[in-house]
């Protein structure tokens, strides 16, 4: 059965969508069964990976909002050779429509993702920047929920905002839900304030903390916008190798687990 990992922070632009891509494919390369789920309007993770949602595509907002098989919304990929729950901007209104539900409307997901579990070893989620329902429905979804932070000032504003909400979705609809790890993105080893950050992560999440940090790297940047992993588009950078590195973190902390 999948073990099902959400990149969330409701902060923007702190590198969830490249965590969610490369280390998806990073699991997929090692022959791992992975199905990555665009849970963002935005479809950074859809695009990132070179898919194009066509017209009659079906996409993650049917798969929770439109009473359709989850099935037929999956999109099967060759590089990485992983599974796609593609998203476009229809999932934008579901916030609004999740709302408007009373009953379960935090488990929607869960539901559909229960039904294809035994088909995969990872499921990963990349989750929008805000707190909603979409936020909700990804962290009730999930096993465990892994944070990236950008280094830089007020990197850990916002946190404990984030932090209240997974105490709440514990308590509310998914005690098992785990902090996965914390990782350090965007880092700088030139500046005192990447150091700092590092330093505080630490301090603050102590074996949480992911010893690798992923460094700014151009290529990570470059690699969505030919839709590629980083593994695809530059296996030598700097940025490949740190993910690399994240991948093995992951599954040695899952190895020790036990689960
Ligand atoms: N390690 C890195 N080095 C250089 N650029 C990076 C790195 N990680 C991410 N980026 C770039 O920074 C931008 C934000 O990254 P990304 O889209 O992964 O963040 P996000 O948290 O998913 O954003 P959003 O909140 O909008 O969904 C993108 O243009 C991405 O290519
Ligand atoms: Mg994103």
């Amino acid at each position: 059965m999948a073990r099902t990992i959400a990149i969330a922070n409701q902060k923007g632009g702190v590198g969830k969508t490249t965590t969610s891509i490369n280390l998806a494919a990073g699991l997929a390369y090692i022959n791992k069964k992975v199905l990555l789920v665009d849970f963002d309007p935005q479809g950074n993770a859809t695009q990132g990976v070179g898919h194009r949602v066509g017209l009659k595509d079906l996409t993650a907002y049917d798969a929770i909002l439109n009473d359709v098989d989850i099935k037929d919304c999956l999109k099967k990929l060759q590089k990485p050779p992983m599974t796609l729950l593609p998203a476009n901007i229809n999932l934008a209104g579901a916030d609004l429509e999740l709302a408007k539900i009373e009953r379960n409307r935090e488990q929607l997901l869960k539901n559909a993702l229960d039904s294809i579990k035994d088909d995969y070893d990872y499921i990963i989620i990349d989750c929008p920047p805000s707190l909603g329902l979409l936020n909700t429905n990804a962290l009730t979804a999930a096993d465990s929920v892994l944070i990236p932070v950008q280094s830089e000032y007020y990197a850990l504003e916002g946190i404990t905002q984030l932090l209240q909400t997974i105490r709440l979705v514990q308590k509310l609809f998914n005690p098992n839900l785990k902090i996965e790890g914390v990782l350090l993105t965007m880092y700088d080893a030139r500046t005192n304030l990447s150091a700092e950050v590092g330093q505080e992560i630490r301090k603050h999440f102590k074996e949480k903390a992911y010893k690798t940090y992923i460094p700014r790297n151009i290529k990570l940047s470059e690699a969505p916008s030919m839709g590629l992993s980083i593994y695809d588009y530059a296996i030598t950078s700097e940025g490949a190798k740190a993910y690399v590195a994240l991948t093995r973190e992951v599954l040695a902390a899952e190895a020790k687990d036990g689960n």
